[in-house]
């Protein structure tokens, strides 16, 4: 593990990824979450890369309390949350699109009896719980934080911490390139490259850091159409913004980007995963 690296390398450093470095105000926020309840979106999913083993094992060790509830917010379609119900003794997945729960259940490990999906707002969703461990994969920058993490602190158990994690691509060859594609036909003109979520959480005094931690890249390949298609799981790219001609213009010129780094159609990255992890404000 590679610690004290930050939030923001690969492809979170480019405009548009709908992780870390984006800062949205509500009326932006509430406009592009809308992309969630997409089935384009929902379905563009299935492409990203998943998250690193190591995110897990880390995600796994900094849970103390039994029993091992954990409660998943913004969980997309469970790219946390299903492999952490192969561990733990119950995930709660909540997300506020049906489409991208309807999505979770059809994915690997999405049926298992120890995982619960909840459509809801992380705002307002009634949680079970205690939970020793609360996660928020590449989503609190959706929620409304302070309410959020209010009702969080109550529903989580004495020694839970609330671990806040990205991942993604890191230091991809053709960045620089992709981020002037990236940045022409984004929906999202409030990007912030210097924005971190936890610390921005902490200089709310919401949330107090007790740990970081960077993971070591794993390799990722996957077909030169697939990484094309993932960027519109992106909120700020999704192809319900775009007309059928934009959405070929962008799709063109992203391949043409990566298309001299593929060997026989396949792209060979490195992931990575940045997480923090601390105590909110008001936790018992
Ligand atoms: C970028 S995705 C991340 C999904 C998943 N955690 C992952 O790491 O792949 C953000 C998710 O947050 C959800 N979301 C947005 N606003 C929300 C809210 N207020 N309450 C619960 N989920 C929300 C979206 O529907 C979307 O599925």
């Amino acid at each position: 593990m590679v610690a004290g690296r930050g939030f923001g390398r690969g492809w979170n450093r480019s405009r548009g990824k709908d992780g870390d470095g984006v800062s949205y105000g509500p009326a932006e926020r509430e406009r592009l979450a809308a992309a969630f309840g997409h089935p384009g979106v929902a379905d563009a999913y299935r492409y990203r890369p998943p998250y690193p083993a190591e995110a897990l094992d880390i995600l796994e060790r900094i849970i103390t309390d039994r029993p091992r509830r954990v409660l998943d917010i913004g969980a997309g379609d469970g790219a946390l949350a299903r492999p952490l119900a192969a561990r733990v003794d119950h995930v709660d997945a909540l997300d506020i699109s049906a489409a991208m729960v309807e999505a979770g259940r059809g994915r690997p490990g999405g049926r298992r009896r120890n995982l619960r999906w909840i459509v809801g707002a992380a705002e307002t969703a009634e949680l079970g719980g205690p939970y020793a461990l609360v996660t928020a994969g590449a989503s609190l920058h959706w929620m409304s934080w302070a309410p959020t993490l209010a009702r969080l602190a109550p529903a989580m158990t004495g020694h839970a911490f609330l671990a806040i994690v990205e991942h993604g691509p890191y230091d991809l060859p053709w960045r620089a390139e992709l981020a002037e594609v990236i940045a022409r036909h984004s929906r999202s003109p409030g990007f912030d490259p210097s924005f971190r979520m936890p610390d921005a959480l902490a200089a709310e005094g919401l949330l107090e850091i007790t740990g970081r931690a960077t993971t070591a890249p794993v390799p990722f390949r996957q077909p030169l159409a697939s990484f094309v298609e993932q960027f519109h799981s992106t909120a700020s790219l999704a192809r319900e913004w775009m007309s059928a001609a934009e959405c070929a213009a962008f799709d063109k010129a992203i391949a043409d980007i990566a298309a001299p780094y593929a060997v026989g159609g396949l792209l060979d990255m490195d992931v990575v995963a940045h997480l923090a992890w601390g105590r909110p404000a008001g936790r018992r």
